[in-house]
């Protein structure tokens, strides 16, 4: 399944896991991602604030899935580790959680075992994979989770990562399909309609230096909405990330550019 090569000491292209490090403020990354996030950033103020609000949407949808039952999370798109993954938030709430890591940077293998320290009564799992291979990630994923039990499949600022012609709605589609009802996804996504001008910009920027394959398209609310067709979105809708059930301490700037929604498999 690793046919991505590990990174050579000086890559010559960014990379999303690496870019997504530098914005959230980590060191693992290299000089050509550096270069790419900061210029990105330059000309779209609001990347780092919304990277920050992304993290912390995924935060709250995680431990709105706990409160609702939910023991099992498919995490694809993980990122390298930062604070409060997916096991953390989840196991905090319910210690017996198991969680499925799944990414395809080779940097985020270097990290895995961040994340494969779980709690005793739960279980974690890393899977080196492409989102787009649907069939050997559930195969993987099905080692740890029961696929007979409600999953939280969490494509959480992922899918920008994957082009029209791949058809990221019918991935996201094949991945539900393979779950129960009562499963949900997890979903954000930058936004092509909020701060448009700005976004297309920055985007253009880390295009240029970006391998092919990780190159990101952002994306209007309504072909959002499309991820989640045929199921159950929860209120308050798709919604800019501020915006989904924020708590107290959440900042309320409401412009930053990134939609989010949670939806339930009926
Ligand atoms: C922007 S980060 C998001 C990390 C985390 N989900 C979060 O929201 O904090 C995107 C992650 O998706 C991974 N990724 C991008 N394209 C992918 C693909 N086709 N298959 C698997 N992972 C992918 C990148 O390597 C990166 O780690």
């Amino acid at each position: 399944m690793n046919e991505y090569p590990l990174p050579t000491p000086h890559p010559t292209s960014a990379h999303p896991a690496r870019v997504y490090n530098v914005w959230l403020g980590g060191k693992d990354h290299y000089p050509v991602d550096q270069e790419a996030a900061e210029l990105a950033a330059g000309a779209n103020p609001t990347i780092v604030p919304s990277v920050r609000a992304n993290r912390a949407f995924l935060g709250r949808a995680v431990r709105h899935l706990a409160a609702a039952g939910v023991r099992q999370f498919l995490d694809v798109g993980t990122g390298i580790p930062a604070a409060e993954n997916t096991h953390e938030v989840a196991q905090r709430a319910a210690p017996e959680s198991r969680v499925v890591y799944v990414d395809n940077d080779p940097i985020v293998l270097t990290h895995a075992r961040a994340l494969l320290v779980s709690g005793r009564e739960g279980q974690t799992d890393y899977v080196q994979a492409d989102a787009r291979d649907v069939d050997a990630i559930l195969d993987a994923a099905s080692r740890t989770l029961d696929l007979d039990q409600p999953v939280g499949l969490m494509l959480v600022a992922i899918l920008q990562y994957v082009k029209d012609a791949e058809d990221p709605w019918g991935i996201t589609r094949r991945l539900l399909d393979r779950l129960v009802p009562g499963s949900y996804l997890v979903l954000s996504h930058p936004a092509a309609d909020v701060t448009a001008p700005e976004v297309a910009e920055s985007m253009r920027i880390y295009n240029e230096r970006a391998a092919t394959h990780a190159s990101a398209t952002p994306r209007s609310r309504k072909e959002v909405e499309r991820f989640c067709e045929g199921m159950e979105i929860l209120e308050p809708g798709v919604v800019t990330l501020t915006r989904w059930r924020p708590g107290p301490s959440d900042p309320a700037d409401d412009s930053l550019p990134m939609w989010c929604a949670v939806a339930r498999k009926e």
